[in-house]
């Protein structure tokens, strides 16, 4: 009889959004007169800018025609794309990054996920607590994390650093247990706070010395805009050597539903003799045949001027719906953290409430979603996260509903 990988038995029944899905769908029924206002997937509502539209359409043209017409692009991603990102998201940074330590995938999300099948079965892993769900169940699914302790809600293997109201939102580095590999998200997902280049320096430093990898996610990298949190982990002298880093198309660029993202793996991080960019490049290599051209083309035209210009002001409408919720909740009594250099606001629950009861009761009583903070993480409990990304219209309606309520 075949027998099924048994670390997916482990897993919880389904992925956070989903459940939450789940739920809201099952609410919507049972209510068809109420208009449900979804804060909690942080998935973009704003369409596409006109400069990727434009692009998007000239590549369907090129595809249309025998003489421009392209089959399997390289797996690595076109060298057009490869030399933009490395030059105007690094190189005109001051970060040395070259085109060919740039891999081009179809999301950070599958990135984050797939990454940590390059490293030892025996690795220990470290994440920030709370924290975005994909880095802690992929290592659960490659059966790297232990057993789970229902009752902390917390794996066995994995070393957790907590990150609350009370330190700041500031992971440290753990000083009992070694990690090797060490998840880091800058602007944060789920908290929306930020570490600054002194606190990621921390970060690089500690890495170098006990031989740990950081896994830096930098998918709300648009939404900085505070001059001392750094854009990109190579901006941290070191990084190169101890550092992996993750972006996205999908928040700056609203391609959450078009798919396209990108890995930087520097040649100088190595384990011993062997290239961790190499084992990477044999991976892409054989799991991936490269995200489409229509895409690829698309993303250039996120870095033209026009582009540039068109997505500032993208990144400013949801910054602004990011505002609207904070000032909002505050003036409601609620205490509010993030939402200046992320698109994500994190606030206390009410009177002790826990996190999955004032989900309940918010999308009972205000027909609001958000994400309870207990689902990325014990410490995320008695905490909640609401998005920057719906419309300005629901956003602003949102909050006049949760302030009009009478606080539980
Ligand atoms: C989130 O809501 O945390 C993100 O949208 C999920 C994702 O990017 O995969």
């Amino acid at each position: 009889m075949f027998q099924v990988n048994e670390n997916y038995l482990k897993l919880p029944g389904s992925y956070l959004f989903s459940a939450i899905g789940k739920k809201v769908s099952v609410y919507s029924q049972a209510n068809p007169d109420k208009k449900v206002i979804r804060l909690g997937i942080g998935d973009v509502t704003q369409p596409l800018a006109p400069a990727i539209i434009e692009a998007m359409h000239q590549a369907v043209d090129e595809m249309g025609k025998a003489e421009t017409f392209r089959g399997y692009g390289p797996d690595l991603g076109y060298g057009f794309l490869r030399e933009e990102i490395a030059k105007k998201d690094y190189q005109d940074r001051g970060c040395q990054i070259d085109s060919d330590e740039i891999f081009v995938s179809d999301g950070a999300k599958s990135d984050c996920g797939n990454i940590q099948e390059i490293f030892s079965q025996d690795s220990r892993v470290a994440v920030c607590d709370p924290v975005y769900p994909v880095y802690v169940d992929s290592n659960v699914m490659a059966g790297r994390t232990g057993d789970y302790d229902e009752k902390a809600g917390v794996w066995s293997k994995v070393i957790y650093m907590p990150c609350t109201a009370e330190n700041h939102f500031v992971p440290k580095p753990p000083k009992e247990e070694r990690p090797d590999l060490i998840y880091l998200c800058n602007p944060n997902n789920p908290t929306g706070t930020t570490l600054n280049r002194d606190q990621l320096k921390v970060w690089v430093d500690y890495a170098r010395q006990v031989g740990a990898v950081i896994l830096y996610d930098g998918a709300y990298e648009a939404y900085i805009s505070d001059s001392d949190v750094p854009h990109s982990i190579y901006e941290i002298p070191g990084a190169r050597s101890c550092a992996i880093e993750f972006r996205s198309f999908s928040k700056n660029a609203g391609f959450t539903g078009v798919r396209l993202g990108f890995t930087v793996i520097p040649k100088d991080l190595k384990c011993g003799r062997v290239s961790v960019h190499g084992l990477w490049a044999r991976r892409h290599g054989t799991k991936f045949n490269g995200a489409p051209y229509i895409v690829q083309k698309a993303a250039m035209a996120v870095y033209s001027e026009q582009g540039r210009a068109q997505l500032k002001e993208q990144v400013a409408y949801y910054m602004n719906n990011a505002k609207v919720i904070r000032d909002g909740l505050e003036s409601g009594g609620y205490q509010v953290y993030g939402g200046v250099n992320a698109p994500y606001i994190w606030l206390k629950t009410p009177d002790g409430m826990s996190s999955w009861d004032f989900f309940d009761w918010l999308l009972e009583r205000a027909n609001v979603v958000g994400t309870p903070g207990s689902g990325f993480g014990p410490s995320g409990e008695g905490y909640f996260r609401l998005t920057a990304f719906g419309t300005y219209e629901n956003t602003v309606e949102a909050i006049e509903r949760i302030k009009g309520l009478r606080r539980p």
